[in-house]
């Protein structure tokens, strides 16, 4: 079997959950099963249930765990809906290793590639929001925001202004145009990542509404009646991760009364557990070497006490 993804981070997702020996790992990006086929390949007592909203990746990594058999459940579902699904089983683990797959990227019809004859981006093909929708019908401020806020371009305006001036002609069909437009090459806003790079990202985030899952996703589990559990983050754009790490710090809070206050009136014991990584882990130049679509990666991971009230 071919697999048309490199796991990203494999040795620190092990090392992460190397105290997790049972009980059940929900994966909420299966992918292509790098990382679940790994850990349960390695624990004999451990079950993963996984996600994707990628149908593909779904009958891929079904049938690449097969031979686990009844040790593992794979949905067609969205994140930021499985944790209350299972919440009631010794949930131990959870991963999320957000964003695209290599095989999305490769893929000439899925339209996140540059060379792609779509304009798509849908992770879910189910879905009816896409691309060329938000290529072709957003508003001009509306694309401003996106490029801006998601894409963080500090020539934001100047890039809208040219797709609507462009589509005004003929509609933007395929990402080929719409990179060749936007520009592919060279540094932009001191970074050294092309402006297209920057863009098909933004609208990327906004056709699968990525950041919002995350956020969806990270209260679902601070909701949830889930104890003792790992929970490892990887993303691969500064936002999320700015929402990770914001996140597992209040997670990690004792005290919630206000800042103005004196003296503590909650009763010091809010915290849901402790933060594993005081730092992100990234990966290894190796790593990095090996496979560059690792490299903007930032690992996080939080762990839920047992004894936590919510
Ligand atoms: C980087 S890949 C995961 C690769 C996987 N860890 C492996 O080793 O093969 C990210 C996957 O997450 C899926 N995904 C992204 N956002 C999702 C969401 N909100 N809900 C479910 N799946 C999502 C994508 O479709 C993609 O297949």
């Amino acid at each position: 079997m071919q697999i048309p993804h490199i796991p990203v981070m494999l040795n620190e997702v092990k090392d992460i959950f190397k105290s997790v020996k049972d009980g059940y790992l929900i994966d909420c990006t299966m992918g292509y099963a790098g990382h679940t086929y790994a850990l349960l390949d390695e624990k004999d007592s451990l079950c993963a249930i996984g996600c994707d909203r990628d149908e593909e990746a779904v009958k891929f990594s079904k049938n690449r765990l097969e031979k686990f058999k009844d040790r593992v459940v794979i949905e067609h579902e969205k994140f930021s809906d499985i944790v209350v699904k299972y919440e009631h089983l010794p949930i131990r683990g959870i991963l999320a290793d957000i964003g695209v797959s290599s095989l999305q990227l490769d893929s000439n019809d899925r339209g996140f590639g540059f060379d792609s004859s779509n304009l798509d981006m849908r992770m879910d093909i189910t879905q009816s929001l896409s691309a060329y929708d938000i290529v072709n019908c957003y508003s001009k401020n509306e694309l401003e925001r996106i490029l801006r806020d998601y894409g963080e371009l500090k020539e934001y305006k100047k890039i809208a202004r040219q797709i609507c001036d462009k589509r005004e002609k003929n509609p933007i069909k395929d990402a080929k145009s719409l990179a060749d437009l936007i520009g592919r090459r060279g540094h932009f806003s001191g970074r050294s990542v092309s402006p297209a790079t920057l863009a098909f990202q933004a609208i990327r985030i906004e056709v699968n509404k990525e950041l919002q899952e995350l956020e969806e996703l990270l209260k679902s589990i601070e909701r949830s009646k889930i104890t003792d559990c790992i929970v490892c983050i990887i993303s691969f754009h500064s936002l999320e991760d700015r929402i990770v790490k914001q996140t597992f710090k209040s997670w990690s809070k004792s005290c919630i009364c206000p800042p103005e206050n004196f003296r503590c009136e909650c009763g010091n014991d809010h915290s849901l557990g402790e933060i594993i990584t005081k730092k992100a882990l990234e990966p290894t130049e190796i790593e990095i070497k090996a496979n560059p679509r690792s490299r903007s990666s930032k690992l996080r991971a939080f762990y839920i006490k047992k004894d936590v009230e919510r």
